[in-house]
C-alpha cells in the first residue's frame, strides 16, 4: 500500500501544493506531529491565557480540571485528524525506484522490496534503530546509545532526558527517513534537505567530502539563516550530539539504499531471477545469502568510511595578512607593526579589487549572481537533489515527471543564485565562512569551487579571495566602508593617544 499520494497536478491548478502537504500530513501525522506536540501546544496556550490574567482568579483545582479537559480535547482532536498511532516505518525510496524503472526500463518492485529488507536487517526501524556491528571500528562513528535517544517515539525519563529527538524536532520537515518529504515540506522554499544523497552544503571540507560531526552540530546550533531550518541552540549538548548521530545514520542508510537501487537497475539480471537480497535464502541457500550480505556490507563500509575520513579533510584557513583588513576586523595583535591610519584606504582598495574580481572572467561570479551581486544572472539551473530523480527527463515538463510526482517527489524548482546584496548568508557570515563558500563552492548546487593558485596557474590567490569577501561584506551595507573608516580611526586614535 502506498501511503503517500501526491496532490500535485500537472496542470498546476491553484492549491495543488497545499493539497499535497495535507495528504502527506494525514499519512504521516502520527510520526510527524506527535500527539504530545499538540498537547504541548494546548498546555502552552493554557498557560498563555493564564498569564494574561483571565483565569488567574481560578482555584488551583479548577485550573487542574480545565487543564485535564484540554488534554482530553487535544487527544480527541488528534484522533479526529486521523491519527491512528501506527508504528512509523522507513518508506522505500519510491521516487528513485520509479525513475529507474522508467529510465532503465526494468521492473523495480522486487528490488525495492529486497533493498527494504536488507536495510531493515542492517539499520532497524524508526522505533528501534540499529547500527550494524561490522561498522564498529576503532573510532566509532556514532554511538548506539545516542542513536536510541534520537530515534524512537517522543518521551522523557525521570531524569528529564529526552528521547525521540528526531521525531520531535525534525520529522515535520525532513521526514521519518530523512528524505526531506515531511508533511510541511511542499510548502517550504527551499525544500528541506534530503539526507539520502549524502551531500551537504555548509561544511569545512571540500565538495565530495562529508561534513564533520562538528560541522553538523554547528549547523544545528546556528540553523540555516534565511530558510525555514531553525536553530536548535536551546537543546542540551547531548541532544545535539544525538541528533548529529541520527543525521549521519539516516544519511548512510539512505545513501546505501540509493546505491543498491541503482545497482539493481543497472547490473542485476532480472530475467535470470537475480535478487539484491533474499532473507529467506539464509535458510535455503546460505552461500547465496552470505554473498549478498557481503556485498551489501562492503557498500555500507565504503559510505561509512567517507564519514570517518571527514575530519582529516578539513581545510584550514589562514587569516588575511595583517595589512589587509577584512570586513570590520583588523588583527590588533599585529597593530604594532602596521599603520592603522592606512587601514580605511586599504579596505576601500580591497573592496574595489574584490568587485573587479567578482565581475571578472576567472571567478565569473557575475555570470550567476549578476554584475552587482543581486542574484539576477543565470536562473534556470537545478540542484543535484532534483537532478537525481529527474535524470533523463525534462525537469520543466510536469507531464513527463508525473509518475515520480505521484510517488511523492516535490515539484522541481530552479535553484537561484543568491541575491548577495541582502547580506543573508546561510552558511554563516563571518569572513572565514564566506572564504570557505567561495573557495569550496556549495555542494549539490551550481555554485562551483574557485580555481586557486598554485594548483591552477590561472586561479586566484588567497588574498584575492579576501578581497572578494570584503566586497561581499560591503554589498549589503553601502555605508559599511564609511562605518569602518570611523571605527578604525577611532581605534587608531585610541591607540595613538
Ligand atoms: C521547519 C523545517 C525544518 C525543521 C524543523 C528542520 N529542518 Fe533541517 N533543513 C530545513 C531546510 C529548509 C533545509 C535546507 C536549507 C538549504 O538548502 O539551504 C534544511 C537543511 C538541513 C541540513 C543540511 C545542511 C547542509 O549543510 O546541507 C541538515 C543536516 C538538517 N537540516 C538537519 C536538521 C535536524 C537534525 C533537524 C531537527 C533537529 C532539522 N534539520 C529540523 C528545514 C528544517
Ligand atoms: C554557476 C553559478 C554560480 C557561480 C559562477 C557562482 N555562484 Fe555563488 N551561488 C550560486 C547559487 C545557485 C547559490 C545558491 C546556493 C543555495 O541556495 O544553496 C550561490 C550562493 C552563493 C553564496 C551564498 C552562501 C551562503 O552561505 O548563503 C555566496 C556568498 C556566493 N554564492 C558567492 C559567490 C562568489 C563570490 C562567486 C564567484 C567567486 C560565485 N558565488 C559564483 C551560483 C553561482
Amino acid at each position: 500500500m502506498r501511503r503517500r499520494s501526491s496532490g500535485f497536478s500537472p496542470q498546476g491548478q491553484g492549491g495543488a501544493e497545499v493539497k499535497h502537504a495535507v495528504a502527506l500530513g494525514q499519512a504521516d501525522s502520527c510520526s510527524a506531529i506527535p500527539r504530545n506536540q499538540i498537547e504541548m501546544f494546548l498546555v502552552w496556550k493554557f498557560r498563555h491565557l493564564a498569564s494574561r490574567g483571565l483565569p488567574a482568579r481560578w482555584q488551583t483545582a479548577t485550573r487542574a480540571a480545565a487543564f485535564r479537559a484540554l488534554i482530553v480535547v487535544g487527544s480527541l482532536l488528534t484522533m479526529a485528524v486521523g491519527c491512528n498511532r501506527q508504528q512509523p516505518s522507513f518508506e522505500p525510496n519510491r521516487v528513485l525506484a520509479k525513475r529507474l524503472e522508467l529510465s532503465e526500463s526494468v521492473p523495480m518492485e522486487q528490488a525495492t522490496a529486497d533493498v527494504g529488507q536488507a536495510l531493515e536487517v542492517l539499520f532497524g526501524t524508526p522505533d528501534t534503530p540499529k547500527w550494524p556491528e561490522f561498522l564498529d571500528g576503532e573510532q566509532p562513528l556514532i554511538s548506539r546509545e545516542r542513536l536510541a535517544r534520537a530515534g524512537g517515539a517522543v518521551s522523557s525519563d525521570e531524569e528529564g532526558r529526552h528521547f525521540g529527538l528526531f521525531r520531535e524536532h525534525c520529522v515535520s520537515c525532513h521526514g521519518t527517513n530523512g528524505d526531506g518529504l515531511g508533511p510541511t515540506a511542499a510548502l517550504l522554499n527551499p525544500y528541506p534537505r534530503d539526507f539520502r544523497l549524502g551531500k551537504f552544503k555548509f561544511k569545512s571540507t571540500p565538495i565530495g567530502s562529508k561534513p564533520t560531526r562538528d560541522d553538523l552540530k554547528q549547523l544545528l546550533l546556528r540553523g540555516v539563516v534565511g530558510t525555514s531550518m531553525p536553530s536548535f541552540s536551546l537543546l542540551e549538548d547531548e541532544d545535539l550530539e544525538a541528533l548529529t548521530d541520527y543525521v549521519i545514520y539516516l544519511s548512510i542508510r539512505g545513501e546505501l539504499e540509493r546505491r543498491l537501487l541503482n545497482e539493481a537497475a543497472l547490473e542485476l539480471d532480472f530475467d535470470g531471477g537475480e535478487r539484491v537480497f533474499d532473507e529467506a535464502a539464509k535458510e535455503s541457500d546460505p552461500e547465496l545469502y552470505a554473498e549478498q550480505m557481503l556485498h551489501i556490507q562492503s557498500q555500507t563500509q565504503r559510505i561509512a568510511k567517507q564519514w570517518s575520513e571527514a575530519e582529516s579533510q578539513v581545510v584550514a584557513i589562514e587569516g588575511p595578512p595583517a595589512e589587509l583588513p577584512v570586513g570590520r576586523w583588523v588583527d590588533l595583535r599585529a597593530a604594532e607593526s602596521i599603520n592603522l591610519s592606512q587601514m580605511p584606504d586599504a579596505l576601500e582598495q580591497s573592496i574595489a579589487r574584490g568587485k573587479q574580481l567578482f565581475q571578472g572572467n576567472v571567478a565569473s561570479c557575475a555570470f550567476c549572481h549578476g554584475p552587482e551581486g543581486a542574484g539576477d544572472g543565470q536562473q534556470n539551473n537545478y540542484d543535484e537533489w532534483t537532478r537525481d530523480w529527474t535524470l533523463g527527463f525534462d525537469p520543466r515538463d510536469p507531464e513527463a515527471l508525473s509518475p515520480m510526482l505521484e510517488e511523492g517527489a516535490l515539484k522541481p524548482r530552479n535553484i537561484l543564485p543568491r541575491n548577495l546584496r541582502l547580506g543573508v548568508f546561510r552558511g554563516g557570515s563571518s569572513p572565514a565562512d564566506l572564504y570557505r563558500r567561495i573557495v569550496f563552492g556549495i555542494e549539490g548546487t551550481p555554485m562551483p569551487a574557485l580555481p586557486m593558485k598554485p594548483d591552477n596557474p590561472q586561479g586566484l590567490t588567497a588574498n584575492q579571495v579576501w578581497d572578494i569577501v570584503n566586497y561581499l561584506l560591503n554589498l549589503s551595507d553601502d555605508s559599511l566602508s564609511t562605518a569602518t573608516t570611523s571605527d578604525l580611526e577611532g581605534s587608531s586614535q585610541a591607540k595613538n593617544g
